[in-house]
């Protein structure tokens, strides 16, 4: 963890931003898989991570404004524990390293709210994604479980964003050794792919190199040979020759910090031709979106300049036309590139998505679209330093997308449906970096990752 003193001054900013009532952090429980006690690889909630450190579940964190307090909520071991889990410092001792001198069982959080209620005072709590935490908000506070979400605080949530969207130094360093551990598990991937594995042991190689660095998986693994399922979680397939491996995963380091790294390499040793021309078109998108990126710029208009730069790519081969402005304008890109070009990351892959995309990722000056594809844009608004994102550019073949689409008639001025009919086994390319927004510029976190057409086959060879 870092210093007593980041997490003191991370909470009394958050007390001071609030500025009235009782702030409630409800720490992560455990989760049975099959039964109670086979239970889940335990992730602590991020924003009780962020302002209380304390890595272990069954704990609640308060901060009370008024009395310019902390409290944190939970249950020593008993012997009978400590018989099954061994000995572990106690709760009081942890808080202690934190900052945090009072720690109370979990059973009096239910007569502090009670009393806080009854006298009147907010109960500032954030939207609940886990459903024990669902009932215990439902059960302390008696709101209906329908309502948890639009009763969350929305000070609580813009005082959080505010703080989480800046990392500081500290966090940079963190969020460097999450980089390279994911760059690591690439690298390993990228070498031992070959015809006649299956994905499963590719995945095995990626997860045991997180695990391996005293972390684990920032998310499920996306890796397999039909990436043009943009979420494929399957690892079912043997690679076959002529096939693209996508392979987009990252680690969550001890103290929880993600990397998200995505990587497209040939199975066999060289990119055929049509594969280079693709995967070129997707570099030359990242590359000048990530050089693109400074302070002040909008990520929507970077994730559009990107849309229109793959377009042209597209339109050289022949399966794009026309005026490829208005193509992006209208969304007929969004055949190729359905998702949006990146997302906030800190400590979780997909940072601070629980406090809602349109606090995190958007402001008054610019919305959400409505349009297939850019609508999957989870960050648009100006970027500003100290923040760390993703740049995700990709082009993918989605036979079921292409059917609909093409009986559909659908942007008929701007597709070539009948070239295209050639490529609806391509399957998909992704390459996918992390970068820290700085004072006047960007830098891209962690040590390079083989990039380039060259690059990547001379580690595939
Ligand atoms: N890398 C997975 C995602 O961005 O959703």
């Amino acid at each position: 963890m870092f210093s007593k003193e980041t997490y003191t001054q991370r909470r009394n900013r958050l007390r001071k931003d609030v500025g009235n009532g009782i702030i409630l952090l409800l720490g992560n429980n455990e989760v049975g898989m099959n039964y109670k006690a086979n239970t889940y690889h335990f992730r602590q909630d991020s924003n009780f991570l962020y302002f209380f450190a304390l890595d272990q579940a069954g704990l609640a964190g308060v901060l009370d404004v008024e009395e310019n307090e902390d409290i944190v909520f939970g249950d020593e071991l008993t012997m009978e524990d400590i018989v099954w889990t061994g000995p572990q410092p106690t709760i009081a001792d942890r808080a202690a390293q934190v900052g945090v001198s009072k720690v109370l069982p979990f059973n009096d959080l239910l007569n502090f709210l009670k009393n806080a209620a009854a006298k009147g005072r907010p109960i500032h709590f954030t939207p609940p994604y886990r459903h024990d935490n669902m009932i215990f908000l439902h059960e302390m506070l008696g709101i209906p479980f329908g309502q948890l979400n639009e009763k969350a605080s929305v000070s609580l949530i813009k005082a959080i964003v505010a703080q989480r969207s800046h990392k500081s130094e500290e966090e940079i360093a963190e969020m460097e050794k999450a980089v390279n551990i994911s760059g690591a598990m690439h690298v390993a991937v990228m070498k031992a792919a070959a015809p006649g594995k299956k994905e499963s042991e590719m995945a095995g190689i990626a997860q045991g190199i997180a695990k391996g660095m005293g972390g684990d998986i920032a998310y499920g693994i996306i890796l397999s040979v039909n990436g043009q399922t943009l979420h494929n979680h399957y690892h079912g397939n043997t690679m076959k020759s002529g096939q693209l491996l996508l392979g987009d995963h990252g680690a969550d380091t001890p103290m929880h910090y993600a990397g998200d790294l995505t990587r497209t390499c040939p199975v066999d040793k060289k990119f055929t031709a049509r594969q280079k021309d693709i995967y070129n078109i997707v570099l030359d998108a990242e590359v000048s979106a990530i050089e693109s990126l400074k302070p002040g710029l909008t990520y929507m208009d970077v994730h559009l300049a990107a849309a229109r730069r793959m377009a042209e790519g597209l339109k050289s081969l022949g399966l794009m036309k026309g005026d490829l402005n208005a193509a992006v304008e209208q969304g007929a890109h969004a055949l190729f590139f359905p998702h949006g070009l990146g997302h906030m990351i800190g400590l979780d892959v997909h940072d601070m998505e629980d406090l809602g995309e349109q606090y995190v990722g958007y402001s008054d000056d610019v919305q959400r679209s409505k349009l297939f594809g850019t609508a999957y844009l989870r960050l648009g608004r100006a970027l500003e330093p100290g923040f760390v994102l993703t740049v995700e550019p990709g082009i993918y073949f989605i036979p079921e997308l292409i059917d609909q689409w093409r009986s559909e008639g659908k942007f008929a001025d701007f597709i070539n449906y009948d070239k295209l009919y050639d490529w609806r086994s391509f399957g998909g390319v992704r390459i996918e970096d992390n970068v820290l927004i700085t004072e006047n510029s960007h830098r891209i976190l962690g040590n390079p990752v083989p990039k380039t057409v060259e690059e990547v086959e001379a580690l595939r060879s």
